[in-house]
């Protein structure tokens, strides 16, 4: 079996050229799939508030709801690093909440890292956590928890702006940057400057890794997807044609067929 991916493992990775693989999950299923396809990363994201409980956007997800999540994940996973994503409000209050609040997902749930929206806004944020031995990746560009000071889900086309929270943040000492809805020229040169590895989200290919949310990209629901997520299954319609068959088939009444009886 492969050793376990740790910060090192990703850093290494970046030195030598080879890209990382990112996805989002949830719950156990999915992050053992994710684990045994060898997926680097799995992000228990906040999305997990769009795209698991229908909400509108990540702003009303809990510390209690990502730690419940974070904690399915990691029993799944023996190869991949989990890394929980600290809720809207659980890391902006004071340090020692942050510190508190991110101690939580590698405590109860088994996380390895932590990561947070924001760039020299929230350094103090990643120094706390990171001289308390919490790996943090950091993420910026679009960040969805911003969702209403950015006016809606908007590419961020600011470079200077966007360069320096890269290097903000890994001064402050991220071990690895998300860079979302970044034109690919500006994400290419923030790669090229920084020593942590980029993972990119609609951030284009040269960024050092790539993360999608996994119910985007396999389909399992059918929601709006942004230019930027490629389709790679298409579960929501074979869990609807297996709906269907069961539904006709039951009324029908050929399913329990015999093989399917105790005698
Ligand atoms: O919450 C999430 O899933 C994320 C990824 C899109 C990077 O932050």
């Amino acid at each position: 079996m492969q050793p376990r991916v740790t910060t090192s493992t990703l850093l290494k990775m970046k030195q030598e050229g080879k890209k990382i693989t990112a996805l989002t999950a949830y719950d156990f299923p999915f992050a053992s799939y994710l684990d045994k396809a060898g997926i680097e990363i799995i992000l228990v994201g906040d999305s997990l508030g769009m795209v698991v409980q229908g909400k509108e956007n990540t702003l009303s997800v809990t510390m209690d709801e990502s730690i419940y999540h974070t904690a399915m994940v990691s029993r799944a996973c023996k190869y991949s690093m989990v890394i929980g994503d600290m809720p809207f409000m659980s890391y902006q209050g004071s340090l020692d909440r942050a510190v508190e609040n991110a101690g939580r997902f590698l405590k109860e749930a088994g996380a390895t890292a932590v990561k947070l929206e924001g760039g020299a806004d929230v350094c103090p944020v990643i120094s706390a956590l990171a001289k308390a031995g919490i790996p943090v990746q950091a993420h910026i560009g679009l960040t969805p928890q911003s969702v209403h000071q950015m006016g809606g889900f908007k590419v961020q086309r600011d470079e200077e702006r966007l360069l320096k929270d890269a290097r903000d943040v890994e001064n402050a000492g991220a071990f690895s940057v998300v860079l979302e809805g970044i034109p690919s020229p500006i994400s290419a040169k923030i790669t090229q400057t920084l020593n942590i590895p980029t993972i990119g989200i609609g951030a284009g290919s040269g960024c050092d890794g790539q993360i999608l949310v996994l119910h985007d990209m396999l389909g399992i629901n059918d929601r709006f997807l942004p230019k930027f997520v490629k389709k790679y299954a298409d579960i929501a319609k074979i869990a609807g044609q297996g709906l269907e068959s069961y539904i006709k088939e039951v009324k029908e009444g050929s399913f329990p067929s015999d093989e399917y009886e105790y005698k």
